[in-house]
């Protein structure tokens, strides 16, 4: 039996097949293109989501026996604002999770209506990025097309809408809308009625594990398989990372390295950070997580390698690096404005401390150690709620450079264990189509029998105590530069 699971990430769609043990089979990946219209706006094509990935799937089926696949799930961007009209026609280009167009939406949301009333309708406060501030900000500058709104999706559900003509969403995925009420895992009716929509307009809430239907008859022959294959929920990228990483567990802490940088900490109970710096949202095997999110984590160094190196060997970049823990160059990294834990749409990013000894290797280590130090900022704030977190998974395209599994490791001073097989939310999508086909009974269960952690970095005490002076250094350069970002606005 074989069970396919779809990544539809911001660059490209990754597409994976496994069979019911969890041995990979065959991974594609299919890129397209993403639309940044104004500074700060981010835009893709849902069109080109689906063509992609119904292309994937036909590569990832090549010779091999189709009659064999069951089921279908998914890990997705989060956050996007799909919207349909009533004759199924996608009405804008959906407005991505790291677009910042909302902030006045989010100022009304959090200061008008008042982050308490948010909090306490959703466990969250809204940030730039969720869907529920898209709506508010259609409504007010795009009234017509607001108008037209028949069905509000998230992206990944455009995709199983397409395959089975079901409207759905997973509670995980949908706690990232500001639309639902988390704790009791169902809409809030007043987050509905301050965006101007009604419940109608929003999608079928499944757990991430449930089945929302079968394949479309069409599209069962166009890819040659059996009509009766189940499509289920799936997650959020990051929920989908989690079941893929065995982060199930109470406590258990997973590190993503991807275009975002996360920290995701799995939880057992309902509970919400005070201050709402990290995300409280629905998990995909039927608890709860935490998570801090940064907008721009290895896509700050796919800039800088990029755009401003103009190289495409990372790795002979980072051999140049050898100083680790005395840099004197430090990075913000917040090239698309940043979320967790500042919540500023307006922050930038900036090199400061360059001296005219300062070379091309300390930019690049800079910029890895600034996107770390990021998201030791989420893991200062878990800290500070009495988490107890003692040691962490890494996921993400950077985490398969050595040098930053070690960066990681010391910066948050945690052992980072380092997985045999690292595919993320694919993978996760693939384990919550074969739980929701009955091949688990749950979701621990299918982490339990196909996660494997293969190796460790362990922190060094005397790294990580540099590391931690860099870190006091790191964390004063955001609050000294926040009013000057406001007035660069
Ligand atoms: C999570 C978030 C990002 C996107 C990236 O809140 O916005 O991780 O899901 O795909």
């Amino acid at each position: 039996m074989y069970y396919a699971g779809i990544d539809l990430g911001t660059s490209a769609v990754k597409l994976l097949l496994m069979d019911e043990k969890g041995t990979i089979i065959r991974i594609v990946s299919r890129e397209y293109p993403i639309y940044f219209p104004h500074p700060g706006w981010s835009e893709q094509d849902p069109e080109d989501w689906y063509r992609e990935t119904v292309t994937g799937l036909k590569e990832l089926l090549d010779n091999i026996d189709r009659k064999a696949l069951r089921g279908i799930s998914f890990g997705g961007q989060m956050h996007g604002l799909v919207a349909v009209d009533d004759e199924d026609r996608v009405i804008r280009r959906a407005i991505l999770w790291n677009d910042g167009r909302s902030t006045e939406a989010c100022d009304y949301l959090n200061h008008t209506v008042g982050k308490e009333i948010i909090s306490a309708y959703t466990a969250n406060v809204a940030f730039a990025g969720f869907t529920a501030p898209k709506l508010i900000w259609m409504k007010k500058y795009e009234p017509e097309l607001f108008a037209r709104i028949h069905r509000i999706m998230l992206p990944k559900d455009y995709i199983a809408w397409r395959m089975t003509g079901v409207h759905s969403t997973d509670v995980s995925d949908a706690s990232g809308m500001l639309l639902l009420d988390v704790k009791n895992r169902r809409w809030s009716d007043e987050m509905c009625e301050l965006c101007g929509i009604s419940k109608g307009q929003l999608p079928q809430l499944f757990e991430s594990y449930e089945a929302i239907g079968t394949i479309r008859k069409e599209l069962a022959e166009e890819l040659g398989v059996r009509r009766d294959v189940i499509v289920a929920a799936g997650a959020g990228d990051n929920a989908a990372a989690a079941v893929a990483t065995g982060t199930v567990e109470d406590g258990s802490c997973n590190l993503s390295l991807g275009t975002s940088g996360t920290i995701f900490i799995a939880q057992k109970e309902f509970r919400v950070d005070p201050n709402n710096a990290l995300h409280s949202f629905c998990d995909a095997s039927g608890a709860y997580h935490l998570m801090g999110c940064m907008l721009s984590a290895a896509s700050c160094n796919k800039w800088w390698m990029d755009d401003i190196l103009k190289t495409g060997n990372y790795n002979a970049e980072q051999q140049m690096i050898k100083k680790l823990g005395e840099n004197q160059v430090f990075f913000l990294p917040y090239l698309m404005g940043e979320r967790s834990p500042h919540n500023d749409p307006d922050a930038r990013a900036t090199f400061t401390g360059m001296t005219m000894d300062t070379t091309r290797a300390d930019m690049t280590q800079a910029v890895l150690e600034g996107v770390t130090f990021g998201l030791r900022d989420s893991y200062e704030v878990a800290k500070s709620l009495g988490l107890n977190v003692t040691r962490t998974k890494l996921v993400g395209g950077g985490a398969r450079s050595r040098l930053w599994q070690t960066m990681t490791a010391n910066i948050m001073n945690l052992p980072v264990d380092l997985l045999s097989v690292e595919e993320g939310p694919s993978l996760g999508g693939a384990m919550l189509a074969a739980t929701a086909d009955g091949v688990y009974q749950s979701v621990e269960e299918a982490a339990k029998a196909i996660v494997r952690v293969e190796t460790t970095v362990e922190p060094e005490p005397v790294l990580a105590e540099k590391y931690n002076e860099r870190y006091n250094h790191f964390s004063k350069i955001y609050p000294a530069m926040k009013e000057l970002f406001q007035e660069l606005r």
